[in-house]
């Protein structure tokens, strides 16, 4: 059974540069594969570092116009961009399943939550205000402006293939930038649909610019960029070692940078918790996109009293996921992206069984019927997990539990704490003194409080610490691709009498 799309002109196979669909400088390929079969789906450009510099050239010729366009066509251009994503979502969720992988449910889920930051930051573009500072004397006059920061380098992940690269474009051209842009290799196809539609929405040439690259080509392509001082922001999701990478790299030009980096969420549940609901928030949080979630949990702890009742209930919910192909339309669990991912799943669990973790369900590559070549994991539950094994302290990116006991608060946050990560954290509990006192204790970005989801485009997300710096989403996203300006209006004579 295979995925089918309505609208063929959204199988893109050119890179888009300087609003014309190119082939490598080069002409060489890459190939796009199903990760539930192994299947070739399509090929596309392995683009190059000349490729980089043209998008570059074309990014810049098109933010020389852009910046001086208005606010409310930038929201125009924004507003028909989202309405043609939505008009075209059941076909990007199908383009998304493919090459990623994830239930067909699921990738219409993320289309939306992608969608929905076009639709925030075509509003915010509209409230880029600025601000009249009360002046010290009457001859002048003080102001702020926020101007565009000029072209923005958005490399985006491939588990989140259609909403990061949503959540990086939608504010940068609602600020007045232009974008090069890097999809990641595995999940190119829903990236050049996405800059398609933004063709069809209106975008100048050169505004837009998507450049397909293979792993092994995209350093040298990202270090053009990095380079290059008219690139004046990188935004990134992915590694915390790329993100650092990019950070060390871009210091000679002095680039803004929004990394949103690797996390090792804790998932906490005290013995006062609702134990169904925290069940139920995990199963939501945890087997989102496979467990190939920068802010899955990674790390869950239980207190003492609850412990082999929780572990007895979450076992239960983990049994009974369907796993399959995003074609059978009933899966909950899709493959993962690729053969290492599979391959560093069975490592943490391996290790994590060899010192003395307690395996309670799963443990095992799953065979699929109608998939004998996917990349696919058993839902595994892990009793016993200490802070020594791997998958404690890094992330398994999979769809595995590792469940640790614990006695106190003070024990739990201090071991919620001991990581370099800082991305997302949770937990559950009913008592109202422990639930802020625990919540400000915690050093992550983002918090979620009887609550397995955090996501939305109305509120920041990032991290701290390793998990990088930054903010996406929400009234605080587009200060990342603006810059403030102070002007001063000196020389003032007072001719009014009085
Ligand atoms: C991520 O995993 O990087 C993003 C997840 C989200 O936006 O919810």
């Amino acid at each position: 059974m295979t995925l089918n799309i309505d609208n063929p002109a959204l199988l893109c196979s050119q890179s888009l540069i300087n609003g014309e669909w190119r082939h490598a400088a080069d002409g060489r390929r890459l190939a796009v594969t199903n990760p539930a079969s192994g299947e070739l789906i399509a090929e596309v450009p392995d683009c190059t570092p000349q490729d980089a510099q043209a998008a570059v050239d074309a990014a810049q010729k098109a933010f020389a116009v852009f910046r001086h366009g208005v606010a409310k066509e930038r929201a125009a251009l924004l507003k028909r961009w989202h309405g043609l994503v939505m008009a075209n979502q059941e076909d990007l969720a199908r383009l998304m399943s493919l090459e990623q992988g994830k239930p067909l449910a699921e990738s219409r889920t993320e289309v939306a939550y992608g969608a929905s930051y076009i639709e925030w930051f075509a509003e915010e573009a509209k409230r880029a205000d600025g601000d009249i500072i009360p002046q010290q004397s009457q001859n002048h006059r003080l102001l702020v402006i926020r101007q565009p920061v000029g072209v923005v380098a958005a490399i985006t992940p491939w588990n989140f293939p259609m909403a990061m690269l949503a959540r990086k474009i939608a504010p940068a051209i609602a600020a007045g930038c232009a974008v090069v842009c890097k999809p990641a290799e595995d999940t190119p196809l829903t990236a050049l649909a996405m800059a398609k539609l933004l063709q069809q929405a209106g975008a100048p040439a050169g505004l837009i610019n998507v450049l397909t690259t293979s792993r092994e080509r995209a350093g040298p392509l990202a270090d053009v960029w990095l380079a290059d001082a008219r690139v004046r922001k990188i935004s990134f999701t992915g590694s915390t070692a790329v993100g650092k990478h990019l950070a060390r790299e871009s210091a000679g030009t002095l680039k803004r940078l929004s990394l949103e980096l690797g996390g090792n969420a804790p998932f906490i549940v005290f013995d006062d918790a609702d134990i169904d609901a925290a069940v139920a928030g995990l199963m939501v949080a945890k087997f989102r996109n496979a467990g190939q979630t920068c802010i899955c949990p990674n790390r869950v702890y239980v207190q003492q009293a609850v412990y082999e009742r929780f572990i007895g209930k979450l076992a239960e919910k983990v049994g009974s996921l369907t796993i399959g192909p995003a074609a059978g339309g009933r899966a909950e669990i899709g493959p993962l992206i690729n053969a290492r991912a599979v391959e560093k799943v069975e490592q943490h669990l391996k290790d994590a069984l060899e010192q003395g973790a307690r395996l309670v369900v799963g443990g095992q590559r799953h065979a699929c019927p109608d998939a004998p070549n996917g990349h696919f994991f058993t839902p595994t539950v892990v009793a016993d997990v200490t802070a020594a094994m791997r998958m404690s302290c890094e992330e398994t990116f999979g769809p595995v539990v590792p469940v640790t006991s614990f006695a106190t608060e003070a024990e739990v946050v201090e071991m919620a704490n001991a990581t370099p990560f800082g991305l997302a954290a949770y937990f559950y509990s009913r008592d109202i003194d422990r639930i802020w006192e625990v919540a400000e204790a915690i050093e992550a970005g983002m918090v979620a409080v009887n609550d397995g989801a955090l996501s939305t485009e109305i509120a920041p997300f990032g991290g701290i610490k390793d998990s990088g710096y930054g903010r996406e989403g929400s009234r605080y996203g587009l200060d990342e691709y603006m810059n403030i300006k102070y002007i001063r209006h000196g020389s003032l004579a007072r001719r009014l009498p009085g």
